[in-house]
């Protein structure tokens, strides 16, 4: 402590002052005796957070002392150098929360002496959240949306102006929000609001200075959700806008599925059917309605506290929401009806969030790389990277980013639906029963597999037990990749993509299927279904991963580079995919295995970036303006590399780095077929 004069010439004072230091940030100042702690961290610009306005209501701003010697700042520091605890704080603890471990509220705690004061991370505003799981991301709280409380002046016909006008000088003065403006719609409830609240209300102010709801008295409730729209599931997270935290999740299937199976079906459905994009606006308005009360239900919660939703989807999902045909997207020039992000009050859309919630919308990057890509790309930050960063977001279209901090180019590829299972013989969705990871051996060609719901393998003792019912019920897009590259390693397969008929004189796995031939995978005779990989899931593959390769191939030429770094796989099916595996087939360039990953779901992460940092949305709206975009369809090259990524890995690419670690198969010598050979085929 030490003494200070403040004021001007004769009138000036002695004051006793204190030291205070503020830790994490390291900001500290000197303040008279009896400064609220939480008015030296606004003076100083400390993070700290509060909701009622320093009233002692909300405990947003607790902090701790730092007891001890701290040198470096010349301070011992200990609790009485600050007020003891006072009737607020322990009204506080009786309300809510005992203060635990020497918590303080700072708007009611003094400065008495010099001092050092740890400000814990959930009392900073601004704090990073760091997410569970395989999404581990830092993403610094800052949300469009805010609440407030303050405490309106009563009515006095001395001074005569409305309300409104009362509540939007408290606003000003109390959190330094001036120029506020309040949608007409809330008119109606403030007054109520604030004599149900004896004149202190709550009022959800967005950064675009508009009052958007209201609470009488003091309200710390406000949800956000983000979502990801995909043409086979929707996805969606409840957080809480106070502390970034994801409170609930919730997912459906698309009801949108019932008019096409991929994006381009459900187009050609609107333009054969004219009220088509009517019902499919209609069918996703409604999923999402739906999710949003099952996930706000999750934590006792209601629709009124959700006050924003941000969202991720591609183009086609994206014009069907917002009520726009997708007819233009289904041919050349794939004209999209706007790129830019909307954001547009929710009930526009009939979502039935808070009257006055908001929906954020990322913006769309070209005709078939949408605002999920833009999710991906605000979760992964390529423009941050040194390395050459390929991001490769598989579902029925695949959409590809490449690139670094100097340049970013982006495309799309029609892979199809057979990544997800469709369109392969036993092919299902992810689900419980079907196989997700297969190993062949390549003397015996016996294959091992497990299937989602177990973690036992099929030639593990217990396996059959641990299988529901159903048992084994299909393959799912992952298994596919695995099975099929399995194969080829074990020589069934030939770099063509032919399944060699020759072998069934070693194996009854071979097996005759008309006029080509198949793989055994699953026996009828054992739990569930026979699962048969016949030469045309073999083709199905080979289509699907050409498309995404060759996509990737124009990227890479007109990047000018031939190396890939680094590759992160998104989406659900880049979760699972064995990336050994995937390189083995030529899904993906040749690059260091270490150095290819899942992203997990980064479409969904961005939409939650989006949501919890206002900052976020500029950076990707200023970013898409500056992503190159290659339009496949329109590349002479395409067919070119389509046609050598066919073969497996590829027929004119090398994977040094993949065939450094993976033993290459040989090319199989051909084999004649005998008439005894015929006849021993097992027919299925
Ligand atoms: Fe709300 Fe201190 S600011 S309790």
């Amino acid at each position: 402590m030490f003494a200070a004069a403040v004021g001007v010439g004769r009138s000036a004072l002695l004051v006793e002052m204190v030291k205070v230091v503020f830790t994490p940030s390291g900001r500290r100042g000197s303040f008279p005796v009896n400064t609220p702690l939480l008015q030296a961290a606004r003076v100083l610009g400390v993070d700290i957070d509060s909701v009622c306005g320093g009233r002692g209501l909300c405990g947003r701003c607790q902090i701790s002392c730092a007891e001890g010697s701290f040198p470096k700042h010349q301070i011992e520091s200990t609790r009485a150098s600050l007020s003891p605890l006072c009737a607020t704080e322990i009204k506080y603890g009786e309300r809510k929360s005992p203060l635990l471990d020497g918590r303080r509220l700072s708007c009611h705690t003094l400065l008495l002496d010099d001092v050092v004061i740890d400000v814990p991370a959930e009392s900073q505003v601004h704090r990073q959240i760091v997410r569970k799981a395989a999404e581990y991301r830092d993403i610094a709280l800052d949300p469009a949306i805010r609440l407030y409380y303050v405490e309106v002046d009563a009515a006095d016909m001395h001074v005569p102006k409305g309300d409104l006008q009362r509540l939007i000088e408290a606003l000003d003065e109390g959190w330094q929000l001036p120029d506020l403006r309040c949608d007409s719609r809330l008119l109606k409830t403030l007054q109520p609001a604030l004599a149900e609240g004896h004149r202190g209300i709550t009022a959800a102010v967005s950064k675009a200075k508009n009052i958007v709801a209201l609470w009488p008295g003091l309200r710390e409730v406000a949800y956000g959700i983000a979502v990801d729209v995909g043409s086979t599931t929707i996805a969606v997270d409840l957080c809480d806008l106070t502390s970034g935290e994801v409170l609930g999740s919730a997912s459906a299937m698309n009801p949108q599925i019932r008019f096409g199976e991929d994006l381009m079906s459900r187009v050609s459905y609107v333009m054969m059917h004219p009220e088509g994009a009517e019902e499919m606006t209609r069918a996703i308005r409604q999923a999402l309605n739906k999710l949003f009360a099952e996930v706000v239900a999750q934590v006792n919660g209601t629709l009124d506290d959700i006050l924003e939703v941000s969202l991720v989807a591609n183009p086609i999902m994206h014009h069907i929401l917002l009520g726009i045909s997708p007819v233009e997207l289904g041919g050349a020039p794939f004209a999209l009806a706007t790129d830019a992000a909307v954001e547009i009050p929710a009930r526009e859309l009939e979502l039935t969030i808070n009257g006055g919630g908001r929906l954020y919308i990322l913006p769309c990057i070209a005709g078939h790389v949408g605002a999920d890509t833009a999710g991906v790309i605000l979760s992964e930050e390529p423009q941050c990277q040194d390395q050459m960063t390929l991001l490769v977001d598989v579902g029925t279209n695949a959409e590809i980013v490449l690139g670094n901090r100097q340049r970013l180019l982006a495309c799309s590829s029609p892979t199809g639906p057979a990544f997800e299972g469709a369109q392969i013989s036993c092919g299902q969705r992810a689900a419980a029963g079907a196989v997700e990871r297969v190993r062949i051996d390549p003397s015996s060609l016996e294959p091992r597999f497990r299937v989602i719901g177990s973690h036992i393998w099929s030639d593990q003792p217990g396996f059959a037990a641990s299988l529901d019912q159903r048992g084994v019920t299909g393959i799912c897009g992952s298994g596919i990749i695995e099975v099929v590259a399995e194969m080829y390693l074990a020589g069934i397969v030939s770099e063509d993509g032919v399944i060699d008929g020759a072998l069934r004189a070693r194996s009854a796995r071979i097996v005759e299927t008309g006029r080509t031939w198949s793989y055994l995978l699953h026996d009828p005779d054992d739990d569930g279904a026979q699962l048969l990989i016949t030469q045309s899931d073999i083709r199905q593959i080979q289509l699907a991963k050409a498309a995404l390769y060759a996509g990737i191939k124009l990227l890479m030429d007109h990047m000018g580079t031939p190396d890939i770094e680094r590759i992160r796989l998104a989406g659900a099916f880049g979760s699972h995919i064995d990336v050994q595996r995937a390189m083995v087939l030529g899904l993906i360039p040749d690059c260091a295995l270490d150095q290819v990953s899942s992203a997990g779901n980064a479409a969904g992460t961005g939409a939650r970036i989006a949501l919890l940092n206002h900052g976020s949305r500029e950076l990707i709206e200023s970013l898409v303006k500056r992503i190159e975009k290659i339009e496949t369809a329109l590349e002479p090259k395409f067919q070119d590399y389509f046609v050598d990524a066919m073969a497996f890995p590829n027929k004119s690419d090398a994977f040094p780095k993949l065939f450094s670690k993976v033993v290459r198969p040989q090319p199989r010598v051909p084999e004649a077929v005998s008439g005894s050979g015929r006849r021993r085929r097992r027919r299925v």
